[in-house]
């Protein structure tokens, strides 16, 4: 398993990062299996997973439950898990308590927080000894402000998030995840830090790729974003098997021979 410390050796050796979301235990073996360097537990599992339209619904029991099946999934791999909306806004104690909870619990590698507010918490979490990931450009816990669309696309708003990004990793964060940015300040920001950027529809220009499960895979989707690239179709063989099941089940072709059990039959 990776750990903290080889984040900023990978971005020193131009090792790029391979993380992707992952929600429970297939998602996380399958992962592991395929070797990813690390997964996130995202709170797109809200959207992915539990059907809700944002990350705002999304609680620290959701959370919570979500990790300790994706540690279960993926014991050797490097895990971070997201905070969820509302559970780092309102007060600083609750806030690194419940990140001291969320790592506890479910056997975190790393926590994840979004957005600029939160420097302090960052700085009491590093020194509590959780390592802190941060989150900025289009952070989906605040689209209700934002709008889901490209962030930081003006000379201001780009000078800007580069002293935010630095005032991150100034607070102790081992590494950054850049959303819909420019791809020429996404490599800005990249080489400004001596932390990694893990970008998501940020260009090749960083230290990392992180991809939604169900996006790149195709699984429950409808539309892709477009900074994504599908690398299956689960929602095509997914229907396709579930076509075949039933038309099976209907002339009465399964179960068959293989999948019947059979009584000895002793002779008296
Ligand atoms: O919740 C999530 O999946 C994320 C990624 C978009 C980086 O935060």
């Amino acid at each position: 398993m990776k750990a903290t410390s080889d984040w900023k050796r990978m971005k020193m050796e131009g090792e790029r990062i391979t993380m992707v979301t992952a929600y429970d235990y297939p998602s996380a073996k399958q992962s592991e299996a395929a070797g990813l360097d690390t997964l996130l537990v995202g709170d797109s599992l809200g959207m992915t997973v539990l059907g809700y339209d944002s990350t705002v619904q999304v609680t620290m029991d959701d959370m919570i439950h979500h990790a300790k099946a994706v540690r279960r999934g993926a014991p050797d791999t490097y895990i971070v898990v997201d905070m969820p909306f509302g559970s780092y806004h309102a007060n600083e104690d609750d806030a690194v308590g419940n990140v001291l909870e969320l790592y506890q619990q479910t056997g975190a590698n790393a926590i994840k927080l979004e957005g600029i507010g939160c420097l302090d918490i960052i700085r009491r979490s590093v020194a509590a000894g959780v390592p802190i990931v941060g989150h900025l450009g289009l952070t989906p816990q605040s689209v209700g402000v934002t709008g889901f669309r490209m962030q930081a696309g003006t000379h201001d708003a780009a000078m800007q998030l580069i002293e935010d990004a630095k005032a991150v990793e100034a607070a102790g964060a081992c590494m950054v995840v850049l959303e819909a940015i420019p791809s020429d300040l996404a490599g800005k920001i990249t080489s400004t830090l001596s932390i990694p950027t893990i970008g998501i529809g940020a260009g090749v220009d960083v230290d990392g790729q992180v991809l939604v499960y169900h996006d790149m895979l195709q699984y429950g989707t409808d539309r892709l974003p477009k900074f994504v690239k599908p690398y299956a179709d689960f929602n095509t063989a997914g229907v396709e098997g579930l076509k075949a099941y039933a038309e099976a089940v209907k002339a009465a072709r399964f179960p068959d021979e293989d999948t019947t059990y059979k009584r000895k039959v002793f002779e008296e």
